[in-house]
């Protein structure tokens, strides 16, 4: 861990590093994009950096790293790692790209704090940078090499066998893959990025859940359409599915990553979603039909209408197959005759009857999140008993106060 010349280093400096953090991501991509204008072209998401999500998510998880080195070095942040290896083998991310993150990073804190950046201090974070960044290295080796894979060989290419209009605004994709080679298994509530080429000649990757088992010829995942405001790159990639991507197309997909799976076991499992959080839900829920588990199993869902919840009817035909499934949804503006399963308003947790012993996975919008995991840890649901997917940089993971 930390050498015991930094250590006290860090100490002191985390406090002015924590407080300027903000500055010193936002000083470093504009930096490393100056330099290497390639990394906007099929790796960096621009909708993200253009609403400072991924500054914050980046500034975050350093900040949280370091905090963690310096207060509990035998306890460092697992789960966040995990998160961000994903995220990273899912854009096919090279072990030689971190002396690029490297440089830049250690440029932009001498850049921010100016000459409190001793010799010792850059030294100090240096050893900071490379803990973590080799602990990344090493979970991403053993992710690439459980697929059989090397980072230039996670993309294949997909045809657009069916598109379902699910809800005004989400697409389901179904696609085909178009050569011989076996494709790689999937786990259930994991994930795939898709590359597209923008109508301005640039690449732009999204990850998407799958929302179907795998059959080993085809591919499922659905698409929301985001609101992002016009020439504002947020929403740029579902407003070109939505608007063009066609039976016939064909489509640039990674191999399947995420960390949020479905543990193996015997036990209860409650899903609670919010909206488009249906996603890896439904993928679960169809992996677990296909395989025949005998588990309990309870749907959660919130939305705003019952015209508004995507892939409704295949996760109903997927907890019919299940030998104890049952759905509860919530609506803000309920239908006109709810079935009983149907209630008005916000999710509630307190009035719902959920089995013993479960397993909680949580998807939806972070507020939603929150509130639904402070019930639970209200309720005695202990953590680790909780597992939640956040769709685009985890601001939650990287909150290091
Ligand atoms: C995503 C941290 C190195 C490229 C992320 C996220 C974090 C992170 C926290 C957001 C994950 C999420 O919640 O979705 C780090 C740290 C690094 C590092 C701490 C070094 C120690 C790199 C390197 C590259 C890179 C070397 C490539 C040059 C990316 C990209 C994303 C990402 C392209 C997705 C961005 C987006 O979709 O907006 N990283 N990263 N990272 N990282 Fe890294």
């Amino acid at each position: 861990m930390l050498s015991d010349s930094s250590l006290p280093i860090i100490k002191a400096t985390l406090p002015v590093v924590g407080e300027n953090i903000q500055e010193i991501a936002s000083r470093f991509y504009e930096h490393m994009f100056a330099g290497r204008p390639e990394l906007l072209d099929g790796l960096f998401n621009r909708g993200n950096q253009a609403d400072g999500k991924q500054q914050q998510a980046l500034a975050g998880s350093i900040a949280a790293f370091a905090t963690a080195l310096v207060e509990r070095p035998d306890r460092l942040p697992e789960n966040l790692l995990d998160r961000v290896a994903h995220k990273h083998v899912s854009l096919g991310l090279r072990p030689n790209q971190y002396a690029i993150v490297h440089e830049n990073l250690m440029w932009a804190i001498g850049d921010t704090l100016g000459a409190a950046v001793t010799p010792e201090v850059a030294a100090a974070w240096d050893e900071v940078y490379w803990i973590m960044a080799n602990m990344l290295i090493n979970k991403e080796r053993g992710l690439y090499s459980a697929l059989d894979l090397n980072p230039d060989e996670i993309w294949r290419t997909w045809e657009v066998a069916a598109r379902i209009e699910e809800t005004p605004d989400v697409v389901s994709f179904t696609v085909r893959r178009t050569d011989p080679r076996p494709t790689k298994p999937s786990l259930p509530g994991q994930y795939v990025s898709l590359k597209m080429l923008m109508n301005d000649g640039v690449h732009q990757l999204r990850q998407y859940s799958l929302t179907k088992a795998d059959d080993g010829d085809h591919r499922q995942f659905a698409v929301k359409r985001v609101a992002g405001l016009d020439g504002n790159p947020d929403g740029e990639m579902s407003k070109l599915l939505h608007s063009s991507l066609k039976v016939g197309d064909r489509v640039q997909l990674s191999a399947p990553f995420g960390d949020v799976v479905l543990k193996y076991s015997n036990r209860p499992v409650v899903f609670a979603s919010a909206g488009i959080g249906i996603t890896p839900m439904a993928g679960m829920l169809s992996h677990m039909a296909k395989a025949g588990v005998d588990r309990k199993v309870h749907l959660l869902h919130a939305d705003a209408d019952p015209g508004s919840f995507a892939l409704r009817s295949q996760v109903e035909e997927s907890l019919a197959e299940l030998p104890d499934g049952k759905l509860d949804a919530w609506f803000v503006t309920p239908g006109l005759e709810p079935a009983q399963n149907e209630h008005a308003g916000f999710m509630n947790l307190e009035d719902t009857e959920v089995a013993e012993d479960a397993e909680y996975y949580l998807c939806g919008p972070l507020p939603f999140m929150q509130h639904v995991r402070s019930a639970l840890i209200a309720r005695g649901i202990p953590a680790k008993d909780i597992q939640y997917e956040v769709f685009g940089p985890d601001l939650w993971l990287a909150d290091f106060q």
